[in-house]
């Protein structure tokens, strides 16, 4: 009935009765998941989870033990007298409480009307495979509303994802408010129009729908993400995607790009080969917003892109190539590797870790790069293969199993237009993010793995729900079970799936449904 599926579960004779009148206690390292358990059942029981009368036992107590349990681990206990929720640290504590919201019956999660609810005896014991697990958003090719992240948090936490990779910059739009450079949001967070369908045709065949499109967040707006987050103990992880993917930035100070092409802000999708200049006044341009977002995100790990990186204009750019002279570089891919090697060393001085995606292995590999340097391997897993056998860190996101903007199935027609692949519920599900050729000396250094999903063709929060799930259920499960604890069959998923599709009923969320 949970899921990600827990590694050990038991079911048991009876039930606890939830009710207006069930009482809390949680030692002080539990009140996260306290106020957890009010946002969960408050509305559903109408009781304030108030504090037991003094000697009497609570209904539901909450506490860590850190002695008993590791990080993130925790015990859930229902029997017909109590609920005890023990946790390896607070985040365990909570992930009982994700885990108390499913053995409830759906309707309770968005029951607004007080009513009693039957909890079933259960005792599991649970804890995740890996640290990591990630979902990304790309808010840039099309803006999502605050309160559509706020709800992706929710859901994130109720399946006990705890990054969320929050992709805030593209060619198309930049979506975060910079105070010493207003026109970044001013200019860079609006087009003028979109491409109509899909990039894959000649550009004299596109058209363009003639509708201005735009949007960002307010610092305001982030620390609210960022704390809302927080108590769901997810870590926002902000992406500012460099030296590629910053044509909107360009547009609006063209002094960052390489006085090639006149800058305008993308409306159509694809690699652009307008990208950064390599200027000390760009360097200083990009560590002054990475100050800026450091202030904004507490997180230890800071995503500075890397991917996709045409080298064009580097080419032609008397500039560019007077600082590969001056660097003794091999050649404009070298020049990215110690691009990367200064926003790495930036990041680094100010106590936080530089995440790239898998070219920042180009112009050199593992060895040409800080060892702190975090890895994201999205082309396939070999970027990542590659990061931890030479001693970085890594976190898997192969396209061919973990890009949710990939079709859902094969019959193109029954589905809305995607950017392509093929990455079906029943991939996602038997997805292993250690590859089976790493040793196991490098595979320590697998963080996790993350989804992703591209916006390409998601102009919506209703689109995103429908290509966001249920392969995030399937996700979830991916980055949370140990195969230790037994292999499942994919068929046996799915019979867990159908019940949790209830809960995602009673959530709102549009999920595509299954395949009969
Ligand atoms: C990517 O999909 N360009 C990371």
């Amino acid at each position: 009935m949970i899921l990600p599926k827990p590694s050990r579960f038991e079911r048991h004779d009876g039930a606890f009765l939830l009710s207006s009148r069930t009482t809390l206690s949680a030692d002080d390292a539990s009140a996260a998941a306290a106020s957890a358990v009010r946002r969960a059942f408050g509305p559903a029981t109408g009781s304030a989870f108030d504090a037991p009368e003094s000697g009497a036992a609570a209904g539901i107590s909450l506490s860590v033990d850190s002695e008993r349990l590791g990080p993130e681990a925790y015990t859930l206990t229902v029997t017909p007298e109590r609920i005890e929720i023990v946790g390896g640290d607070p985040a365990g504590v909570f992930y009982g409480v994700q885990s108390l919201r499913q053995v409830v019956p759906a309707e309770a999660l968005s029951a607004s009307t007080a009513g009693d609810w039957e909890v079933p005896a259960v005792s599991v014991r649970d804890q995740p495979k890996f640290g990591w697990r990630g979902t990304m958003l790309d808010v840039g090719r099309h803006f999502m509303p605050k309160e559509f992240v706020l709800k992706l948090l929710d859901l994130l936490a109720l399946h006990k994802l705890n990054v969320f990779h929050f992709h805030l910059t593209e060619d198309q739009g930049w979506r975060l408010a910079i105070e010493k450079y207003p026109r970044l949001t001013e200019v860079g967070a609006w087009r003028p129009e979109t491409l109509i369908g899909h990039a894959n045709r000649p550009a004299s065949e596109h058209t363009f729908d003639g509708t201005p499109h735009g949007g960002f967040y307010t610092q305001d707006d982030i620390r609210e993400i960022v704390a809302y987050a927080a108590e769901r103990f997810i870590t926002v992880v902000p992406e500012i995607d460099m030296p590629g993917h910053m044509l909107a930035a360009i547009t609006a100070y063209p002094e960052l790009g390489n006085g090639i092409k006149p800058p305008k802000v993308g409306t159509v999708w694809g690699i652009s080969d307008e990208v950064l200049n390599v200027e000390d006044s760009t360097l200083d341009f990009c560590r002054d917003v990475l100050a800026e977002v450091l202030a904004l995100f507490p997180s230890p790990f800071v995503h500075c892109g890397g991917d996709e990186c045409p080298k064009v204009e580097w080419k032609a750019s008397e500039s560019a190539q007077a600082r590969i002279r001056e660097l003794g570089l091999a050649d404009e891919d070298a020049l990215q590797a110690w691009f990367t090697g200064q926003m790495a060393k930036y990041l680094a001085e100010n106590g936080r870790r530089f995440v790239g995606w898998d070219e920042v292995l180009e112009g050199g590999g593992p060895a040409n790069l800080p060892s702190d340097v975090v890895v994201m391997s999205w082309r396939s897993e070999e970027g990542g293969i590659e990061a931890a056998r030479g001693g970085l860190d890594v976190v898997m996101a192969p396209c061919q199993y973990v890009y949710f903007d990939y079709y859902q199935s094969d019959n193109h027609d029954t589905e809305p237009l995607a950017i392509g692949g093929h990455v079906p519920l029943s991939k996602v599900y038997g997805y292993r993010p250690i590859p089976g050729e790493l040793e196991a000396e490098a595979a320590r250094h697998v963080l996790g793995a993350q989804a992703q999903l591209w916006t390409e063709y998601v102009p919506n929060q209703e689109h995103a729900e429908y290509m966001l799930f249920p392969r995030l259920c399937a996700f979830a499960e991916a980055v949370w079970r140990d195969d230790a604890n037994g292999i499942e069959s994919y068929d046996a998923f799915l019979e867990r799936l159908r019940p949790h599709l209830a809960r995602l009923d009673a959530l709102g969320v549009n999920y595509r449904k299954l395949d009969d």
